[in-house]
């Protein structure tokens, strides 16, 4: 079967086709297309994301994108007949660009070989949301094909759950490069599964117990880790996402391998609880910045180096705590911030070390930052269980995973 999905929940658009065989156990998913494209470099300038522009950005790249996707899996099929598309599809759509978009893109293609339609319907920046449901919802009233709305979330835990398949003729370097398209299997599943998710948006440990059903254990309660990460970034006059800017420049203090002068503190260590705290740790930054008379690039490195040793030693202790009070048979971290060095390999030590009956999963390299990928992978693992949501999408800012 194969299926197109969409993502818009912030600044990343991204269309994918997948092609999807198999039940939940074995599940397996071609890529055929996968079109993605950032904006990170238009948000820069605001230091964030600014809702306006990435829903504007979303509105101008989607049909391109689907387009893209589209002939990349070869289902693309010129319209040759000058048949109106039914007006209808996108009729409610108000912006008068974006509906010209959508018209134009209807009216280029014919109808392809897709069973669905899969997409991100929150958590998210809502206007950005919305695009992406208007621009899925056109297309699927026009194909009259359903659409399925997908909680971003859940397509984050699934992708820590895929193995990219090697041919076992290539090394895995090779496969890199060689295998197009690039076909993922989902690992083999032994719940309970912790899911430890980490992104701009989200700092939280959620049980999935059987497929789709959750169990919240502890989350942030003011900044998100990768939030902070770009909060304490922009104090360092580093760019927009700071995530990887501050583990570029954190490692080159690391390198020097010096005793850091510089600490912060490491906010709600010492509670019982799953819960994290990080906007104390970026105003300790503030502070120490605001206390130093000179910033030079070396004091730069110190402060990201200890303050990337701090949200690291937190997320220790917190997923200590997390895996001893429910005892999964995989941990599965998943988010933009799963991508960084420092805590990948502080999850690794600890795995390895205290809990190495349990199977610790990262998603692929090109998986971590939002993608359509992961959207498809939960639509369809949905669709097979029979547990998702059609028609009638709302945007859900705050959708909460299980709800
Ligand atoms: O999952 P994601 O792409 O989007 C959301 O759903 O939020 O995560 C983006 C976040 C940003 O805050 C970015 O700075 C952070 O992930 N990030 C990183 C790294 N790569 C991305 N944070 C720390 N280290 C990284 N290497
Ligand atoms: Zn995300």
């Amino acid at each position: 079967m194969k299926i197109l999905a969409i993502e818009t929940s912030c600044d990343e658009t991204g269309v994918a086709i997948l092609e999807c065989e198999g039940s939940f156990e074995g599940a397996s998913f071609t890529i055929l297309g996968n079109a993605l494209y950032s904006q990170a470099t238009l948000h820069a300038p605001y230091g964030g994301v600014y809702p306006n522009l990435a829903k504007r950005e979303h509105q101008n790249n989607l049909a391109p994108l689907a387009t893209e996707a589209l002939k990349a899996s070869g289902l693309w099929k010129s319209r040759t007949k000058d048949t109106p598309v039914n007006d209808s599809s996108f009729e409610n759509i108000r912006d008068q660009t974006f509906k010209s978009n959508i018209e134009d893109f209807l009216a280029s293609t014919e109808k392809p070989d897709i069973a669905f339609i899969a997409v991100t319907k929150g958590p998210g920046l809502e206007p950005a949301l919305w695009t992406g449901i208007n621009f899925a919802e056109s297309l699927g009233r026009a194909w009259n094909i359903p659409v399925i709305g997908i909680d971003h979330m859940e397509g984050h835990i699934f992708s820590a759950l895929l193995k990219q398949e090697v041919d076992s003729q290539q090394s895995a370097e090779q496969s890199e490069a060689l295998l197009n398209p690039k076909r993922y299997t989902l690992n083999a599943i032994h719940f309970p599964i912790l899911a430890f998710l980490i992104s701009g948006g989200h700092t939280e440990f959620v049980v999935m117990k059987e497929p789709f059903v959750y169990e919240h254990i502890g989350a942030t309660r003011d900044d998100a880790i990768g939030e902070a990460f770009d909060k304490v970034a922009r104090l360092l006059d580093l760019p927009y996402p700071g995530g990887p800017q501050i583990a570029e420049v954190a490692s080159r203090s690391r390198a020097r391998g010096e005793k850091n002068e510089i600490s912060f503190p490491r906010p709600m260590a010492q509670d019982d609880t799953c819960d994290f705290s990080f906007s104390g740790l970026k105003t300790a930054v503030l502070y120490k910045l605001r206390d130093m008379d000179k910033i030079d690039d070396k004091v730069k490195e110190q402060i990201a180096e200890a303050f990337e040793d701090a949200a690291r030693d937190v997320v220790i202790i917190k997923t200590k705590r997390a895996l001893e009070a429910t005892e999964p048979k995989i941990l599965a971290v998943g988010g933009g911030v799963s991508a960084n060095t420092e805590i990948k390999r502080a999850l690794t030590a600890l795995i390895d070390e205290e809990f190495s009956d349990i199977q610790l999963l990262f998603p692929d390299a090109t998986l971590t930052g939002d993608n359509a990928i992961m959207i498809g992978v939960a639509g369809y693992l949905r669709h097979l269980s029979g547990t998702h949501t059609a028609s009638n999408l709302s945007a859900l800012g705050n959708l909460k995973l299980g709800e």
